[in-house]
């Protein structure tokens, strides 16, 4: 969606906040998907209210985009205005065991920060793509590890609210890819705490998950981790497996020859053709097994 408002765009320059006008967001987003928009990058976390607020006021429809790794955009000129969050200077500041990061800041890059000030447990992390926020949101895990596990507040834009507020970790609900997180609010920043472990444990411990990643995933590939969430007890990328479905495609999109739950973008692939194929897998999951699998990736659809 593109503003042409000169008012509205004054406005939004106003709050500090920066404008950019057909932006491919295509390339912000893991698996390549994805049409054109405006996009709005929020500088100051404090410019969020106001600037929720003219939108609604000029009723500008808008989405909140984060690291995009787990997300599937529809093609063509989006029906949203995109807003994005700006890192901050620094991203992450440590104060004994605990860590504040800026939620815009890179997941992987900030297990490395924080193992080199000898703080882990965030190791399983290492690999997966996105933000802290976006890792937040849906409590990111990998090799029995969860990011909800270590957070102990988080600042957010509460949009219920309208206004910026601050949680305390035992205030949220954190679950197997779940949270307690109203999906209009915004993570700003949170705060960790972390065990102490040394440099070369963590390290070994990091070393250990990349290589089971690198052994089980395609990461060389355009996609969005898994699509499917687990069933309980059980295993979605096992269950497409056997079924025969590896390398299945429909148009570019196709199921990952390497891990059955991960689908891939091998050219072109448009939102629809992802949607086709994740509907095709969903119908004979459901038939052979009799389980209804549901989608990890977030896809932004026109209600
Ligand atoms: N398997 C197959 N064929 C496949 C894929 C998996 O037979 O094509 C089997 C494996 O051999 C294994 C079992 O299924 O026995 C489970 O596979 P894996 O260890 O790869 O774990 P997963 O349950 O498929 C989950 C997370 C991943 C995370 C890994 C490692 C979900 C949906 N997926 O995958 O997270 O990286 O464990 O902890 O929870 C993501 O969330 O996007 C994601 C990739």
């Amino acid at each position: 969606m593109r503003i042409s408002d000169s008012n509205l765009l004054a406005a939004i320059a106003a709050l500090g906040v920066e404008h950019k006008a057909g932006v491919s967001l295509a390339q912000k987003t893991s698996l390549e998907i994805g049409g054109t928009s405006d996009v709005l990058v929020i500088h100051k976390h404090e410019s969020l209210p106001g600037l929720i607020q003219l939108l609604k006021d000029k009723n500008v429809p808008h989405r909140f985009l984060g690291g995009g790794s787990n997300v599937l955009l529809p093609d063509g000129e989006l029906p949203w205005v995109v807003l994005q969050l700006a890192r901050q200077d620094p991203e992450v500041r440590f104060e004994g065991n605990n860590v504040f990061v800026d939620c815009a800041a890179d997941l992987g890059r900030t297990v490395t920060t924080c193992a080199k000030h000898d703080l882990g447990g965030m190791e399983g992390l290492i690999g997966v793509p996105g933000s802290i926020g976006g890792a937040l949101r849906m409590n990111a895990g990998a090799y029995g590890t969860q990011i909800g596990t270590h957070v102990r507040e988080v600042k957010i834009y509460r949009a219920a609210a309208g206004q910026i507020e601050t949680l305390r970790g035992s205030e949220i609900n954190f679950e197997y890819r779940h949270t307690s997180f109203a999906p209009d609010d915004i993570m700003l920043t949170v705060r960790l705490e972390l065990p102490s472990k040394s440099y070369s444990e963590i390290l070994q411990g990091i070393r250990i998950c990349n290589e089971k990643r690198r052994a089980s995933q395609p990461l060389n590939q355009k996609s969005a981790g898994c699509i499917f969430k687990n069933p309980p007890g059980g295993s979605a990328g096992r269950m497409i497996d056997e079924l025969g479905l590896k390398g299945h495609s429909v148009g570019d999109a196709r199921v990952s020859d390497r891990h059955a739950n991960f689908f891939i973008n091998a050219g072109h692939a448009t939102q629809s053709d992802m949607l086709a194929l994740i509907a095709d897998v969903r119908r004979r999951v459901r038939e052979k097994y009799g389980i209804e699998l549901e989608e990890e990736v977030i896809v932004w659809k026109e209600q």
